[in-house]
């Protein structure tokens, strides 16, 4: 049985959130459009066509969603700012209430005692800079380090936990690569220089809030997949090391003074082009702490017809093994193999946990509660698997939820539900599970 006790007063325990799965209101009080908002417009690329126009309405029920966290006496809430709701064209002109909903935000945070940990950029580029290329533009460092001095400089004075990317690999590579994401672009050349700008960024956003306040607690975040051979026969972890190289090296590397992984990644040297000189250095820069997301493993197989990685996943239903409503498979024990795979970096910084869970089916009963049984026992072998990653000698600092409420999940619409809390869309009402319950009972002591 694990407790919350046996991981110290400063461990941090919270819940994660991000502003376009959440926030609804996307127009409103003079938003400006992100990616995602025209992207989910175009027909065939959500299931079911929807969209995240209201979401779970966080912009309007804010206080609520805030009410519970504090209810599960929990005291760390991670969010992002929305770009385009401070600057609706991605650049220059400043919404003023945009700026005030995310006062409005925070202040009731701290009114609560709950301490906002902020990332600020969760996939929801500003439309207008993708019409000028998005992520594939070198200006978008420029736009990029404008949205970020003034965003940290704005709230810096209440907010002390700031992150800069969510996932690159995600973004980039769902969203560049393979045009299932938002802004739905396709192909090497648009990765490449994607990937580029977005390591780029992460270091240079790192240095930037250091450069407002040096005490401030700064950090990214990555995905993590524990990957495994699907056989101990060569071409099969040849596809391993590949596929580790592209899901956890690839931007923790550079940023660690270590580079691209590409002698692993060969077909990706033609990065090199998109390299000015001194690049090498300015990707390497030492954050305050690593991020860590993981939901599950990965087995994959060698496969001629996969470019990068002549590589494919073998996924759990083939396995035939538990799944989530993602069709990930049930495996808590790969966040302890991910945590301890970083531990092996030299120079690794401390890391939090900043998404961990699972979406199951959850059904409102006619009493009105959520038994969601297996996110319970999902959530409760996770937090065994980092006490023993922490026994192991990992530096880890805390641990999050993925997610506070049920939301919008991308392409997967709001079909999958991760939430502690429940969501009916259609009322937009609120029901904590009974993963908020147990949560609750864990965090008191
Ligand atoms: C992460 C992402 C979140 C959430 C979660 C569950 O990759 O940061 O926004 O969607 O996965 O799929």
């Amino acid at each position: 049985m694990v407790n919350r006790s046996s991981f110290g007063n400063d461990f941090v325990f919270g819940v994660s959130t991000s502003a376009f799965q959440t926030e609804g209101s996307h127009l409103a009080d003079g938003k400006g459009l992100s990616i995602w908002d025209t992207f989910t417009a175009k027909k065939g690329k959500i299931k079911g066509n929807q969209d995240a126009k209201s979401a779970t309405n966080f912009y309007k029920y804010f206080r609520q969603d805030l009410d519970y966290i504090d209810w599960m006496n929990c005291k760390n809430f991670r969010f992002s700012t929305a770009w385009s709701r401070l600057f609706p064209d991605g650049v220059g002109k400043i919404n003023p209430k945009g700026l005030a909903f995310y006062d409005r935000l925070i202040d009731n945070c701290l009114e609560k005692g709950i301490d906002p940990w902020v990332t600020l950029y969760h996939w929801d580029l500003p439309h207008k800079l993708e019409q000028m290329g998005g992520w594939t533009n070198r200006d978008v460092l420029k736009w990029f380090e404008e949205y970020v001095y003034f965003t940290v400089n704005k709230y810096s004075d209440r907010v002390k936990n700031w992150m800069v990317l969510n996932e690159p690999t995600a973004f980039t590579g769902l969203g560049y690569f393979m045009g299932i994401h938002a802004p739905g672009k396709k192909g090497i050349s648009n990765f490449l220089p994607s990937m580029h700008h977005a390591a780029m960024a992460q270091a240079a956003g790192g240095r930037i809030i250091k450069s407002i306040n040096c005490k401030l607690n700064v950090g990214t975040t990555f995905s993590f997949s524990h990957v495994e051979a699907f056989s101990n026969k060569k071409w099969d972890e040849d596809a391993r090391i590949k596929v580790d190289a592209l899901l956890n090296r690839l931007y923790l590397e550079p940023l660690l003074g270590l580079g691209y992984p590409l002698n692993d990644l060969p077909g990706l040297r033609k990065v090199e082009k998109y390299m000015l000189q001194g690049d090498d250095q300015l990707l390497a820069h030492q954050f305050d702490f690593i991020g860590v997301q993981n939901y599950s493993r990965e087995i994959v197989k060698h496969s001629f017809l996969t470019p990068i990685v002549n590589a494919k996943l073998v996924s759990a239903k083939k396995r035939k093994v538990p799944q989530t409503e993602m069709g990930w498979e049930v495996y808590p024990k790969s966040i302890y193999e991910v945590l301890m795979k970083l531990k092996s970096y030299k120079n690794i910084p401390p890391l939090v946990v900043t998404e961990s869970g699972a979406a199951f089916k959850d059904k409102l009963s006619e009493e009105g509660r959520i038994n969601d049984e297996k996110r319970v026992i999902f959530l409760k072998r996770s937090i065994q698997e980092i006490e023993k990653a922490k026994n192991d000698g990992v530096n880890l600092k805390g641990y999050f939820i993925w997610s506070l409420t049920d939301n919008f999940e991308w392409t997967e619409g709001y079909h999958p539900r991760f939430g502690l809390i429940y969501i009916d869309y259609n009322k937009q009402k609120r029901v904590p599970k009974d993963s908020a319950f147990w949560y609750k009972d864990f965090l008191e002591f």
